[in-house]
């Protein structure tokens, strides 16, 4: 266990695997706080063979007397919360004390999916390579209402008053959106309404002021984390605008998202797959739509824990890698899915671009001129064994130990924790 307050982020497109190293880690931390996004994240953790996606509750929630934060750079689907919590099995009987939810946590509303579906269907219709592919949970909507300064708070659901009020102007300004711009049918006030207060009562008892709770966590000295949402190359300023989420998914954004000073984040975590994959819309130079990529998917399982949608799947990329580590800071790396590259024909890592017949090796933080980028490969010896038992870095056979050691000499960064399995117990520790 490195420093006492950490932020996890991942390094790619998203599902890298945060979820599994979270519940890594969170056997020795006392509080893990999720910071932005919101049920768009599909986080699994795999205990005993048994399976479990965290959406919105922080992936520290199996794990005993945890305190468990959404903070308010969340955007709260209340409706997907108390789906979560009724589901949490075993039901943790403590769950009144262990989590807490920020009462400056944005809402998304019924009309926040409603529009996010409506833009997709506007984007396809009037310009096709526009559309982000977006996970259809009301993030960009939810958002665009908190930066607008017309969103609803969690404290709004039980303020009966001020979400009357809110929820009228909210909708007044959205319907005839919905109505003139898209074609379709307008929102009604009463149900939303209605709805909202029925989260309200059932929310009430976990709401607290999140910024306090995690500033006495670390002045107590107690181990922080901060669990990330999607990835580096997804979040709204430094992935590959405009096919991104709504938030920022690095580690900054755990400052802003989870009130914490920026001095205080003592080791910030990657967490990278042995390869990349991507969900939606959006370039991803090293995608392979043959065989290499059909042969990931299925032996990875690489199709989306929130949408069920097929990822798109290719090479590890070390230009965006090394982009990762440079925007956040990155101190240490979790290397996932190393299990899945065992029996590959071939193994290849994109070591730079070239765009417009140029070499690159900075990666470019932009949908257009990434769109160019064709990748340098360099070829790794492949290996064939089954490595889903190996307990320890010398276990595994020698060119898995290359494939590791590379990825730190060209990264920069030591790999501190090695996934050959999707299980708990299918973990090397390397110092961590
Ligand atoms: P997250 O969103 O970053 O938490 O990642 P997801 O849960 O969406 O996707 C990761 C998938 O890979 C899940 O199905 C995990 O159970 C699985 N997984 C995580 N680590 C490993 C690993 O080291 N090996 C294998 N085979 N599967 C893993
Ligand atoms: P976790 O936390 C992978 C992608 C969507 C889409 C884009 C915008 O499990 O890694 P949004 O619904 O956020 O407006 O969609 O972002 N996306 C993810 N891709 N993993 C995720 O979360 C994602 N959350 C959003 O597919 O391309
Ligand atoms: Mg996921």
């Amino acid at each position: 266990m490195g420093a006492a307050v950490q932020a996890l982020v991942g390094a790619q497109w998203g599902d890298e695997g945060k979820g599994r190293v979270v519940d890594a880690l969170a056997k020795e931390v006392g509080v893990v706080v999720r910071y932005q996004g919101g049920a768009n994240a599909g986080h699994t953790v795999v205990v005993g063979g048994k399976k479990h996606v965290f959406h919105l509750l922080p992936s520290g929630m199996l794990y005993p007397n945890r305190l468990c934060v959404i903070g308010n750079g969340v955007v709260l689907d209340p409706e997907q919360l108390i789906k979560e919590i009724n589901e949490l099995d075993p039901a943790p009987g403590d769950i009144g004390t262990r989590l807490a939810v920020s009462r400056a946590a944005h809402v998304v509303m019924p009309c926040h999916k409603r529009l996010d579906a409506a833009s997709e269907a506007f984007r396809k219709k009037n310009d096709p390579g526009s559309v982000i592919g977006t996970t259809g949970r009301g993030i960009g909507p939810c958002y665009v209402d908190k930066y607008n300064r017309t969103g609803i708070r969690a404290e709004d659901l039980v303020s009966p008053e001020s979400l009357e009020k809110k929820l009228r102007l909210n909708i007044s300004e959205k319907n005839p959106v919905l109505e003139k711009i898209y074609g379709e049918p307008p929102v009604d006030f009463e149900s939303m309404y209605r709805q909202a207060l029925e989260w309200g009562a059932f929310i009430e008892p976990y709401l607290s002021d999140s910024s306090l709770e995690i500033a006495s966590a670390v002045e107590r000295g107690e181990y922080v984390l901060f669990e990330g949402a999607q990835g580096t190359l997804l979040d709204v300023d430094h992935g590959t605008y405009p096919f991104v989420t709504g938030s920022n998914c690095v580690a900054g954004g755990c400052c802003t998202g989870g009130a914490l000073g920026p001095g205080r984040i003592g080791r910030v975590i990657g967490v990278v797959k042995a390869y990349c994959t991507r969900v939606g819309e959006g370039p991803f130079p090293t995608e392979d739509r043959g065989k290499v990529g059909e042969r990931l998917r299925e032996k990875g399982g690489e199709f989306g824990a929130t949408t069920g949608r097929p990822r798109r799947c290719g090479w590890l990329d070390m230009t965006a890698l090394r982009y990762a580590v440079m925007v956040n800071g990155m101190d240490v790396l979790a290397l996932t899915k190393l299990d899945v590259l065992s029996g590959m024909d071939e193994l290849k890592v994109c070591v730079e671009y070239e765009i417009n017949g140029k070499r690159v090796s900075v990666f470019p933080n932009s949908a257009y001129a990434l769109e160019k980028a064709k990748p340098v490969y360099e070829s790794f010896a492949p290996w064939k064994e089954d490595i889903s038992r190996c307990g320890s870095f010398e276990e595994l056979p020698s060119a898995a130990r290359d494939y590791v050691s590379y990825i730190e000499r060209a990264s920069g960064v030591r790999v501190g924790l090695i996934g050959v399995g999707p299980g708990r117990e299918d973990t090397i520790y390397r110092d961590f």
